[in-house]
């Protein structure tokens, strides 16, 4: 609420109609950092996109068993205001230290903020997530809503680090909206995804939007009275193993 300080109601639902716009038909200039271009864009995903992403990654890491288990470090590629990251910590059975990676740094403030809410101990770390090195030990990584602003030879790239880093007891959850440009490679990553044990899936659930988030919705002419989004999930050790790392922390990972 502290971002309805220094903007009005309407500013921020007419900043989250040019932010939707950008999601949706201005997507090329994602790369660029247009989402988060100035104070009301910004004050409209921390009230609007973050919760909803809350709401969704929460109700699939609940939904998909073993996905609130025991993970010492979660590694939030793209943390943004930190919503998604902070939405699968603290359904963990014991919560696990955050690292939250962004290359924006008014979104790594924000996030500090939201896991700190969430009773998360977290590093924040600035910089791009096509040049990230993982920590050594086997974390869980997360990446909600961030591939699709990463070029196309850069998610490749990543794509092959992270599915040897699954190989070697890292777990994976990626997700994205179910419509969208996502759609050029997300069949490929999800194939790699189910190659490696993961499994793929599509979300749709109604709950009741925080009060704000409702009002916006409507204020800007949006509906997400259902919440929607698509998952790729790969549990740490479901691909071929190799005997010498199956342990959930080897003595000597990558
Ligand atoms: C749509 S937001 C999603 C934020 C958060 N993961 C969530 O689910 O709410 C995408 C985030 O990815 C970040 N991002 C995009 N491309 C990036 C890159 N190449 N390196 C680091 N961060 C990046 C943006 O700055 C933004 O904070």
């Amino acid at each position: 609420m502290r971002h309805l300080e220094e903007l009005t109601f309407s500013e921020v639902s007419r900043a989250l109609r040019a932010l939707s716009a950008t999601y949706i038909r201005r997507r090329r200039h994602l790369g660029e950092g247009a989402a988060l271009s100035g104070r009301g864009k910004r004050a409209a995903f921390a009230l609007f996109y973050g919760p909803l992403h809350y709401l969704l990654v929460n109700h699939i890491v609940r939904s998909i068993p073993g996905a609130t288990g025991t993970f010492r470090t979660l590694v939030d590629l793209g943390c943004g205001t930190g919503a998604s990251g902070a939405a699968w910590g603290s359904a963990c059975a014991a919560r696990p230290s955050v690292v939250g990676l962004d290359r924006n740094r008014w979104a790594l403030g924000e996030a500090a903020t939201t896991y700190r809410a969430f009773g998360l101990a977290a590093r924040m770390r600035q910089g791009n997530i096509a040049s990230v090195r993982l920590p050594n030990e086997p974390v869980a990584v997360l990446a909600a809503f961030t591939l699709n602003e990463v070029s196309e030879s850069a998610r490749e790239v990543l794509l092959g680090q992270l599915i040897a880093r699954v190989k070697r007891g890292d777990t994976l959850l990626i997700v994205e909206p179910v419509a969208g440009s996502a759609a050029s490679w997300w069949n490929r990553w999800r194939r790699e995804v189910e190659s490696a044990g993961g499994r793929a899936d599509e979300w749709r659930f109604r709950t009741e939007l925080p009060a704000i988030v409702a009002r916006l919705d409507r204020a800007a002419g949006l509906d997400h009275r259902e919440i929607t989004g698509r998952s790729l999930w790969c549990p740490a050790f479901a691909g071929p193993m190799n005997p010498e790392l199956a342990s959930p922390h080897p003595k000597n990972p990558a």
